[in-house]
């Protein structure tokens, strides 16, 4: 059946997506839980031109939770490593690309030295690329996030009654990061699990049953044909 084209008026700025369902594509193969990390790297890659070619200027990935330290110690050093491993290998092509790569979450606090040597190093290596921002979340929680927000506005000694939802949103980690307009999750599970609770509130919110490793453009597109399909009305009336 042929499919309704995108409307290229109403190509969502930012999309968010919580890459899940890596160990079960694995398991489902008899093979390790990390070779599913593995093979998200392809999904992650495709997805990522899927955004150039429709235009989406911000994509923004869940990699790592601060949730996710609990996992067995061999899945955490992988997951290290391979995220390293992703940026030394494929920065200078994602900044061919115009790709602004940026990190956001717990910089500082459980990440190995050396990634966070190469997490800063492609920040500034791409810095200048305004094609596609792709945020990696990585150590990132929602609730932590607001948590550093708040003790950044505590110690900034501004009155009580000065703080409004712009006040929070000025000390997130990225304040020029706007809000997405459309969040998928992959895997068929249907929940946030601590990813941007505060820029998700009028997020349109698409769920699909493919695990992140089958992942691809096409899919993302799909996504966004669904997030077409709806009405966002902000709390407003639909005609104004
Ligand atoms: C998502 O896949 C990747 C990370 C959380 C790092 P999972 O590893 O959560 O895969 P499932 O949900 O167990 O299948
Ligand atoms: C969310 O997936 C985190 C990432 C995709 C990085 P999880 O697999 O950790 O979430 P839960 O445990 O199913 O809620
Ligand atoms: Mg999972």
């Amino acid at each position: 059946m042929a499919q309704v084209p995108l409307d290229p008026d109403r190509i969502p700025n930012h999309v968010a997506c919580v890459m899940d369902g890596n160990g079960r594509w694995a398991t489902r193969r008899g093979l390790k839980r990390t070779d599913g990390h593995a093979a998200g790297e392809e999904a992650l890659f495709d997805a990522v031109e899927g955004a150039l070619e429709l235009g989406v200027k911000w994509l923004t990935v869940y990699a790592f939770s601060t949730e996710n330290w609990k996992r067995p110690a061999d899945e955490v050093k992988f997951l290290m490593w391979f995220n390293e491993s992703i940026l030394v290998r494929r920065r200078d092509e994602l900044n061919e690309k115009g790709v602004r790569i940026r990190f956001s979450g717990r910089q500082g606090w459980r990440v190995p030295k050396r990634l966070k040597r190469h997490i800063d190093e492609s920040t500034e290596l791409t810095k200048g690329n305004r094609k596609l921002t792709l945020t990696i979340a990585f150590n990132y929680g929602g609730r932590a996030e607001i948590v550093d927000a708040v003790r950044q506005i505590v110690a900034s000694d501004i009155k009580p009654e000065k703080i409004t939802e712009k006040t929070i949103a000025k000390y997130l980690y990225y304040p020029d990061m706007p809000d997405p307009d459309l969040m998928v999750r992959t895997s068929g599970e249907y929940r946030i699990s601590n990813f941007l609770l505060w820029e998700l509130a009028y997020s349109e919110l698409v769920f699909t049953d493919v695990l992140w490793p089958d992942f691809r453009r096409e899919h993302l597109a799909d996504a966004i044909r669904e997030y077409q399909e709806r009405e966002r009305r902000f709390g407003g009336l639909e005609d104004g």
